[in-house]
């Protein structure tokens, strides 16, 4: 028996970065995110005949790199009184891994969706979004299609994705531009955890609420350059915070400079587009679909090979056998 089930990754308009229990992923923030439709993960679940495995794209993994997946089901398996028996993870990620891509949203999504319908557990979509922000909290979003919201809670209990709007009219479209898309030197936990020593961790939780109400503004009132500009703010953000930890890390790269540099460029030039970044050096161009081509043209002149993905809503969680 095998069961296997896909999820689209999402990005953060209003971000999480800031946990206030670590085991449980209860954060310290609520969160605000478009599903894509461009980017996912298919995942598999079936009896293992020997040792449990992990495998990522075709290839197994080695232990280390298998923990993280075998840790969660545990933690499932307990949480359901289940038998810790052994399985086999297949996964396939249609997103480049760990490169702030958000391949830990889809990734897990998929892995609790899988979990739940070998087992035969019947969760409905509240529960699923609990036990994937146990895996990886961007992950509790990815339940959802189109807008969702994380609400921070404080409990296991309470701290759940919904959706703001499954199948949203908005004209909103994201460039995903693959600068880099190597292995990430920092994981999101970690980086999210060293975060809290900047001086400006408490100002950019306290902020949160009055953000996130008017992102959810930005949204009903069908807002772009709202939505775009408190997006940007709100990514810069948490890049501020990194580079003023103690001590100090950040994500970015030159090119993420010189993309950023390059967005500012086209916007004096009346194209309008806004940016966003994630635990990565990859920048997202949020965009109107008349100026996906302009934009697209540009950043292939500025960058040699620049690998574009243009991407808009895509849907929750799904399964195919
Ligand atoms: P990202 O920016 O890609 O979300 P993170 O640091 O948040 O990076 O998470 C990367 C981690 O997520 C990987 O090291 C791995 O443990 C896990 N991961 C990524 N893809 C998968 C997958 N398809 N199945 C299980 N775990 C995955
Ligand atoms: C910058 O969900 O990857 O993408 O819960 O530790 O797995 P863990 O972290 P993760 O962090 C995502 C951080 C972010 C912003 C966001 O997606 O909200
Ligand atoms: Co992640």
């Amino acid at each position: 028996m095998t069961k296997t089930a896909r999820a689209h990754t999402n990005i953060a308009l209003i971000k999480y970065w800031g946990k206030k229990d670590a085991a449980l992923r209860i954060p310290l923030m609520s969160s605000l995110s478009m599903t894509l439709d461009a980017f996912y993960t298919d995942t598999t679940i079936e009896k293992a005949t020997g040792s449990s495995d992990f495998y990522l794209n075709g290839k197994k993994q080695t232990p280390a790199n298998s923990k993280r997946v075998f840790a969660y089901i545990k933690k499932l398996q307990q949480r359901f009184d289940l038998k810790e028996e052994n399985l086999v993870v297949k996964s396939t990620n249609h997103v480049p891994t760990s490169a702030g891509l958000a391949s830990s949203s889809s990734a897990f999504a998929a892995l609790a969706a899988a979990f739940c319908a070998f087992y035969n557990i019947n969760a409905d979509k509240t529960q699923l979004s609990r036990l994937a922000r146990i895996g990886s909290g961007s992950a509790s979003r990815s339940i959802f299609g189109g807008f969702s919201i994380w609400q921070k809670g404080d409990s296991d209990e309470t701290s759940y994705a919904y959706v703001l709007d499954e199948h949203p009219q908005m004209d909103l479209h994201l460039l995903a531009i693959e600068l880099d898309t190597k292995q990430k030197k920092i994981s999101s936990t970690r980086g999210m955890k060293d975060a809290q020593s900047s001086p400006f961790f408490k100002p950019w939780i306290a902020r949160n609420e009055s953000e996130l109400k008017q992102m959810i503004a930005a949204i009903k009132n069908d807002d772009f350059t709202a939505l775009g500009k408190l997006a940007e703010l709100n990514a810069n953000e948490m890049h501020a915070i990194n580079l003023t930890a103690q001590p100090e890390f950040t994500y970015f790269e030159p090119d993420t400079i010189r993309a950023i540099k390059l967005i500012e460029t086209l916007r004096d030039k009346g194209i309008e587009c806004y940016y966003t970044i994630d635990a990565g050096p990859n920048i997202k161009v949020l965009c109107q679909l008349r100026n996906i081509k302009e934009i697209i043209e540009n950043f292939e002149s500025e960058f040699n090979n620049v690998k574009i993905v243009s991407a808009s809503f895509g849907p929750g969680v799904t399964y195919s056998d």
